[in-house]
């Protein structure tokens, strides 16, 4: 199973990052601007992992790496959370 987008709002994790990077987006801004990450917020973490690798398509994480990534999360300054242009 491949994780791809936000459920609760049907955006497409590839559509996020291609808005992400044109608009040099940190994580906050664009669940901002979006609205995604503001329902169940389970995409959270995949949205930082896609900012960070790129990876619009994404296996499901394991429990351990969901926690890390959503306390990583909280953690962050919005600096942190920028799309990589790589
Ligand atoms: S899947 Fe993104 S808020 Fe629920």
């Amino acid at each position: 199973m491949r994780v791809t987008r936000c459920v609760c709002r049907g955006l497409s994790f590839a559509t996020l990052l291609a808005d992400a990077r044109a608009g040099g987006l940190s994580l906050d801004q664009l669940v901002e601007s979006t609205g995604c990450g503001t329902g169940c917020g389970l995409c959270l973490p995949y949205l930082l992992k896609a900012l960070r690798t790129g990876e619009a398509e994404q296996g499901v994480l394991s429990a351990a790496e969901f926690d890390r990534l959503m306390a990583e999360y909280r953690g962050l300054t919005p600096r942190d959370t920028r799309a990589s242009t790589g």
